[in-house]
């Protein structure tokens, strides 16, 4: 073999090398900040706020908290109800249907009130309460 030819499959293999290590670590990577780095933005065990004119009544409002999906609810009447996104029954999130005034689960079509309470579906319990405070036109979660 020539050297020209040499050089030639080395440089492939050199280019097929980096990007092998670059595609490991772009999958990598976010799995190892998903999991073992705490997120600074409410993802740890912190609180979360979100001002009341923020949230129309009949609205549900997405956040993370302590790592996971959460969901601020006003209902028409102007109360709110916080409650954790994640389905009882497998884990998914579920969705807020402004229409219907409840929470679509999209995995196996469970449905839960604007309080949380299961409606149909396998869910086998309602959504978790999560904990909050309203003061100063403030809503503090946690
Ligand atoms: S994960 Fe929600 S209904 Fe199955």
């Amino acid at each position: 073999m020539d050297q020209s030819k040499r050089k030639f499959i080395g440089a492939c293999l050199g280019g097929i090398a980096a990007l092998a290590v670059a595609g490991i670590t772009s999958v990598v990577y976010p799995v190892f900040r998903y999991y073992l780095i705490p997120r600074p933005d409410g993802g740890g065990k912190g609180k979360t706020t979100i001002p009341v004119k923020d949230i129309l009544p009949g609205d549900a409002k997405f956040f993370e908290y302590n790592g996971t999906a959460a969901v601020l609810v006003k209902k028409q009447d102007g109360t709110f109800v916080a409650l954790s996104a994640v389905c009882p029954h497998l884990g998914c999130i579920v969705q807020w249907e402004q229409d219907r005034q409840d929470f679509l689960c999209p995995c196996h079509a469970g449905y839960f009130t604007a309080d949380g309470a299961v409606i149909s579906g396998p869910p086998p319990r309602a959504l978790e309460k999560v904990p909050f405070t309203v003061a100063n036109g403030i809503v503090t979660v946690g």
